[in-house]
């Protein structure tokens, strides 16, 4: 335990380090019942003068010699987490021998044991707990690392880099070295020793050099590798053909964990991967499982470049290189599959999640100002919103401007660390724009409204369309300046047509790009022969609210006609969540015409693919009808929703049963977007006709769940199945399931969140459900299967006594003590409690407050905690 009281590190206060680290050569011995850290680190003063104390991050270090230039030192200070030397010349090398207890490691930061696996995960700041360093990603250094262990138990052993070395040692020992010639910060190291299978393959760069690919897993998970190998190599590509970036090293590795704490991690040469965001198979994995695997193997491999070659100089600059490699990645996908689809998914995330995140008590920049613990800022807003910022510049200066400036940051910053500010200051050279007031998107915090009017004027044949934008005070940011807002628009005629368009206004003609400065905007549209209906943030081009009183038939325009096909998404959303609104304020008025109007054309729309059918046929989450009603009462919002869900099953019942059952296919399996897309709308189709009260949907779902051949199929009978109330045919099918799967951890996992966000779940099955033999709380996948399930089961976490929120509660006390970045993951789902009607309130703040009461909390529990209750 650390026992210093937390401390608040504050962007302003940022200054370079006394000291550099060039190189640091490391030996980890890993032994039965400790491992053992030997260091080496050649040090030099940044800058002259007199010799200021060397002061080194560690944690938890049992230190058995420290060494400056072979000499013994005994006059050191090892307190609060950092060691204090006193340096007698400008170059030298540091040597520590630190024992550290791996087993023991439940945090999963540092050097920890994953099932009979080692591994490491250092980002943020875990380094410091393998071996004593400026644990600070602006000190750059090469590493060349050994790695000793038993022979049998961990016959494989990596780090970062290329193989050098490797050989016995006896006592049935052996040993590897890994040398990284490319500079990195220390959050970037990665070892890893266990008993692993591996699959090889090799790909061929641009410049014609051969890479071995190596992807590793444990011996009973070795047939679930090859898809991710193909992601890789797609990425590796991709990221040569669209940025013309060319991976460096002479091999590229990624490992798969059982225990971790995140997706994944891009040490350099050694990516490490959550096991459920690398294994796939059909038999195991769903569509939107591969889906994101391949999205996060993009991930990681994108940051090898946005994120390694040029890295952060501090925290605060995260987003530098997890916004731009959420967008550069989102890109990948785009190109691979279905651009609108992808848009679409993306956009629904970032208002289901970040939208609140910015309207609640931990909302903060892009760039953040200060943290106290800086794992609590991998947020939505960080990675998701840093993305949007980074697409709005590439929405600004065009694509060859974008790809001219993305070049120019990786030439230029290539070895070093720097910030968002470096990156802008690329693309005003490349693009000759000034974007000192866009930069705002980095340091203000909340998601602005744009307030839209519009009037026509028939007789000059004139159309005015009226901006206003606002920005509500966020925590300690009460004055919001305005922001710069691409809107990128048409304006439709009655058949739906674009115009061409001619206005008074900053609008770029060739991206069709309207931009908005000022707090207000008024733009005149001339030759506008008729009244135009306006198609306005196409593709979302900016991560706003928009306000717009359109009319009912201009929004049924929007929804039919949209030549752009997000925006008839959206269009549809905004009549869903319009009407849902209605329903809540207005039960007993019953569905409006206009809902069965758009259900219907969806339908039969023959030009739309199955996936936009399917995204066009969704209710908006009660996320985002949370976040568009003042006061929240749960059981208005469920049944508002259910109402609509309901009406549309029984309305449509017929076309439901026909479009599941003409939507089956007994072909093999195949992931791409079209076949993706027609299992996705046969689910969904299937979820409406069940929910009509069918007897016949239900055998058509138990069928499927039990003739399925791949897991996308078996979910959709199952949640189906799971959304009815048959309890005893549910738990069949859940039985059935276990017996058949319990020895996949990935079925495991889809075991117990099936179970955690089934309709009607109570705190009672949650609790009977970790005592179960399949659940590990020491297992963050394990865990957020359950908890994190369970919290976006809105009618169950928001039961009326709120069980839930305790639950919850009780759940954060209790991971404090073994993990803390995962315990403060959940403080989150309570932030929001000011938002509900009193009684629940009450509820989630003494549920906030209950962890408050527990002693020992982790500054990330601390941190979030307080700030709820803020
Ligand atoms: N950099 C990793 C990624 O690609 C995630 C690291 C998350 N670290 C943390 N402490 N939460 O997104
Ligand atoms: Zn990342």
């Amino acid at each position: 335990m650390r026992t210093e009281t937390p401390v608040t590190i504050r962007l302003k206060d940022y200054k370079q380090p006394d000291y550099w680290i060039r190189h640091a050569e490391l030996t980890i011995r890993i032994f039965d019942h400790f491992t053992q850290v030997e260091s080496h680190l050649t040090i030099e003063q940044n800058g002259t003068g007199h010799l200021p104390p060397l002061v080194l991050d560690g944690v938890e270090q049992d230190i058995k010699e420290i060494e400056l230039d072979g000499e013994l030192v005994e006059n050191f200070s090892y307190e609060n987490d950092r060691l204090t030397v006193q340096p007698v010349k400008s170059h030298f090398v540091f040597k520590a021998v630190t024992h550290i207890n791996p087993n023991e490691n439940t945090s999963l930061e540092g050097l920890y044991k994953s099932g009979t696996m080692y591994c490491t995960q250092c980002e943020a700041e875990g380094f410091r707990k393998i071996t004593f360093y400026l644990d600070r990603p602006d000190v750059m250094a090469t590493f060349t690392t050994r790695l000793e262990a038993d022979k049998a138990l961990y016959p494989v052993l990596l780090s970062n880099g290329n193989p050098i070395d490797q050989g016995d040692l006896g006592d049935n020992r052996h040993f590897a070295v890994w040398d990284d010639p490319f500079v990195k910060p220390a959050y970037l190291f990665a070892a890893v020793a266990g008993d692993l299978a591996r699959q090889d393959d090799t790909f061929v760069t641009q410049s014609g050099r051969e890479v071995s690919l190596r992807i590793f897993a444990e011996h009973h998970n070795a047939h679930k590798t090859q898809f991710a190998l193909e992601s890789l190599k797609r990425s590796m590509k991709w990221d040569e053909e669209r940025f013309g970036r060319e991976y460096d090293l002479d091999i590229f590795m990624i490992v798969a964990s059982d225990f971790f704490n995140m997706g994944a991690m891009e040490n350099k040469g050694l990516n490490i991967f959550n096991s459920a965001a690398v294994l796939a198979s059909e038999e195991t994995s769903s569509d939107d499982r591969f889906d994101r695997i391949e999205a996060i193997v993009a991930h990681e491999y994108f940051h090898n470049w946005s994120g390694n070659r040029v890295t952060c100089r501090d925290w605060f600059q995260l987003s530098l290189k997890e916004g731009f490699t959420v967008y550069r990645d989102a890109e990948f996908t785009s190109d691979m599959h279905d651009r609108t689809v992808k848009r679409i998914k993306d956009v629904m995330f970032l208002k289901n999640h970040q939208f609140p995140e910015d309207g609640g008590p931990s909302a903060h920049p892009v760039q953040p100002q200060e943290y106290i613990e800086i794992n609590n800022f991998y947020t939505v807003t960080v990675y998701e919103k840093g993305a949007e910022v980074v697409g709005m510049l590439h929405t600004l200066v065009g694509d060859k401007l974008f790809r001219k400036g993305s070049d120019l940051y990786f030439e230029r910053f290539d070895g070093m660390a720097v910030t968002t500010d470096d990156f802008v200051a690329c693309m005003t050279e490349v693009s000759g724009q000034d974007f000192t007031q866009f930069k705002r998107w980095y340091t203000q915090a909340g998601t602005p409204t744009v307030r839209v009017t519009e009037h026509y004027d028939a007789e000059n044949q004139q159309y005015k369309l009226a901006f206003q934008q606002h920005c509500k005070p966020t925590p300690g940011q009460t004055e919001k300046l305005p922001f710069v807002i691409p809107v990128r628009m048409a304006l439709l005629n009655s058949e739906g047509q674009d115009m061409p368009i001619t206005c008074d206004g900053e609008f770029n003609e060739q991206t069709q790009v309207l931009t908005l400065r000022e707090t207000t905007t008024e733009v005149v549209f001339s030759n506008v022969s008729e009244k135009p209906v306006a198609s306005l943030f196409r593709d979302f081009s900016a991560p706003v609210r928009v306000h717009f009183e359109q009319s009912q038939e201009d929004r049924l325009l929007l929804a039919l006609r949209d030549g752009n096909a997000f925006n008839r998404f959206d269009a549809v959303q905004n009549i869903y969540l319009k009407e849902m609104l209605a329903l809540l304020n207005q039960p007993e008025q019953g569905v409006s015409e206009v809902i069965d109007q758009i259900v219907k054309a969806s339908i039969e729309d023959a030009d739309l693919s199955n996936a936009m059918k399917s995204v066009m046929l969704t209710l908006p989450s009660y996320q985002l009808l949370m976040d568009n009603v003042d006061v929240v009462d749960p059981q208005r919002l469920i049944a508002a929703r259910e109402t609509l869900k309901k009406h549309l099953a029984v309305q449509f019942a017929e076309q439901w049963a026909a479009m599941t059952q003409s939507l089956a296919s007994a072909d093999d399996y195949q992931f791409n977007a079209e076949e993706a897309g027609r299992r996705e709308l046969q689910g969904l189709a299937l979820s409406y006709w069940v929910n009509s009260g069918s007897d016949d949907a239900l055998s058509y779902a138990e069928a499927l769940y039990r003739a399925a051949h791949n897991q996308t199929d078996r979910l959709n009978g199952l949640r189906a199945v799971l959304e009815s109330d048959e309890t005893e045919r549910q738990q069949a099918l859940l039985g059935h399931f276990y017996r058949h799967w319990h020895n996949d951890t990935q079925m495991i996992e889809t075991w117990l969140s099936m179970q955690a966000t089934a309709d009607g779940v109570t705190v009672e099955q949650l609790h009977s459900l970790m005592e179960h033999e399949a659940f590990d709380i020491k297992n963050p996948n394990k865990v957020r299967s359950v908890v994190g399930g369970f919290a976006m089961n809105f009618k169950s976490f928001h039961d009326e006594q709120g069980a839930g929120y305790q639950f919850v509660a009780d759940m954060i006390v209790k991971l404090n003590a073994i993990n803390p970045q995962i315990a403060a993951r959940f403080v989150k789902v309570l932030e929001s409690w000011r938002k509900f009607t009193p009684m629940r309130s009450e509820q989630m703040q003494a549920a906030l407050t209950s962890i408050l009461a527990a002693s020992d909390l982790s500054p990330d529990v601390l941190e979030l905690t307080q700030k709820a209750l803020a």
